[in-house]
């Protein structure tokens, strides 16, 4: 296995490009399940997950092409609607065939995804509202298998606010006969941006971005193409990262709107912060101020950001306080920042970062994607080498997340395992 050599103490400095945003591509490639014509995605980031998904898609038949960053995907001959466990499991939002499945093809079997490693995820709201809108399903095996003849609008009022939730009942709502309305919906931007690339298939949508969504279902959606909006959260972590570093980056292609949350609390920790319509400055100079802050569904601060800013809490002047609100166990990037010195105490969702004036690299593991990316961080700042093992989580939601590093100063490396 993969692991990243990171040799701390340089200041970032110069311009990154920001990839396409993972969580937005994914559930747009799973989209083009919804119709028998082609979907060209663009800026389309070269992930692990995104391979995934195509790999999923592939095996149902969809075909996909990629040139530079555009993949063309043709649902014209679906085979197969089995989404297996060994795909699921790897990838979660896997789920989101599920959805697109019932509503063209009447069926689908989606193996559910188990446990996480950074909380328990089920998936019963996607069941609760797909059964709303007439769908048959039923756990077989460790499969949900699902039939419905044709799916029928509703009234779905989620019991809390999930993304993929949210995105696979659109989805599901656009081939429904009759109104859907979600309510308590995910405003987060990958909903919207998935919204719009239904939207250019023919769906009639609106309220992304709100609470409420409207889905006036159709017979049929056709092909389409769209551009996948930049990662706020890929932005986020370099944003952190020059941060914690006392560095100076300029990010282009990002998207600063959709990430005010993240801006403020970067400003609060002492940075200079400029924005562009696709451009985002951060000059820091010093040591950060620690930061109280609690995650929350969009527009409040992303969960996937937590262990970042733990990490630049971690250095920083003072002490903080950081509550997530939405995943039960997401702080196991705690323990492997401990090893590097760092000062926290957690107590149920809460943990108290109290800042040292330095840390010591060390060997740590990562165990999810956003822990992986919270422990590069660390490594950034922290003195002599510190070796992230087990980088295939960073793999999956950054795309050459060493070379864009190494390129703003970093001495970060890949060691092939
Ligand atoms: N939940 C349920 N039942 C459901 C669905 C969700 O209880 O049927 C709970 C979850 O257990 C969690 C909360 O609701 O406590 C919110 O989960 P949500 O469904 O919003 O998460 P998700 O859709 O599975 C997406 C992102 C995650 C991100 C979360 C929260 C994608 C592909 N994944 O997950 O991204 O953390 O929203 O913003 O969009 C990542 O990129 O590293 C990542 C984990």
């Amino acid at each position: 296995m993969d692991r990243l050599c990171v040799r701390g103490g340089q200041r970032l400095s110069g311009e990154v490009p920001v990839s396409g945003a993972k969580n937005a591509a994914l559930p747009i490639l799973f989209a083009s399940l919804l119709t028998a014509e082609p979907l060209v995605v663009g800026n389309v980031p070269r992930l692990q997950d995104v391979a995934t998904a195509l790999r999923l898609l592939g095996q149902m038949g969809v075909s996909s092409r990629r040139e530079g960053d555009e993949v063309t995907l043709e649902a014209a001959a679906v085979s197969s609607v089995d989404a297996p466990y060994d795909l699921v499991r790897t990838m979660r939002a896997s789920v989101l065939v599920l959805g697109p499945l019932v509503a063209r093809f009447g069926r689908a079997r989606v193996s559910l995804p188990g446990g996480c490693a950074i909380g328990q995820r089920p998936v019963d709201q996607h069941i609760k509202g797909l059964q709303a809108m007439g769908a048959e399903i039923h756990i077989e095996h460790g499969y949900m298998v699902a039939s419905a003849p044709r799916l029928k609008g509703a009234r779905i009022v989620t019991d809390m606010v999930t993304v993929t939730g949210t995105e696979n009942l659109m989805m599901a709502a656009t081939l429904a006969e009759g109104e859907t309305i979600i309510e308590n919906a995910a405003r987060e931007p990958e909903v919207v941006d998935l919204a719009q690339a239904l939207i250019a298939m023919g769906a009639r949508i609106r309220g992304a971005g709100t609470d409420r969504v409207v889905v006036e279902g159709v017979a049929s959606l056709h092909g389409a193409s769209h551009r996948v909006m930049p990662d706020r959260i890929e932005a986020g972590t370099f944003l952190c990262a020059a941060a914690a570093t006392g560095g100076s980056i300029t990010l282009t292609g990002a998207q600063p709107a959709g990430m005010d949350a993240t801006l403020e609390k970067l400003r609060e920790a002492g940075a200079a912060i400029d924005c562009g319509p696709d451009w985002i400055r951060l000059v820091m100079s010093g040591r950060p101020r620690a930061l109280n802050l609690r995650t929350a569904p969009y527009p409040g601060l992303a969960t996937d950001m937590q262990a970042q800013f733990m990490a630049l809490n971690c250095i920083a002047q003072g002490a903080g306080v950081i509550t997530e609100t939405i995943f039960e166990n997401r702080f196991m990037h705690a323990l492997e920042l401990q090893r590097l010195g760092a000062d926290i105490t957690i107590e149920g969702n809460t943990a108290v970062v109290r800042g040292v004036p330095a840390l010591s690299g060390a060997a740590v593991m990562a165990t999810d994607l956003r822990a992986s990316a919270g422990l590069v961080v660390a490594g950034l700042v922290a003195e002599g080498e510190t070796l992230v093992n087990r980088i295939y989580h960073l793999d999956r939601g950054y795309e050459r997340m060493e070379a864009k590093l190494a390129a703003l100063g970093a001495r970060i490396e890949r060691q092939p395992g």
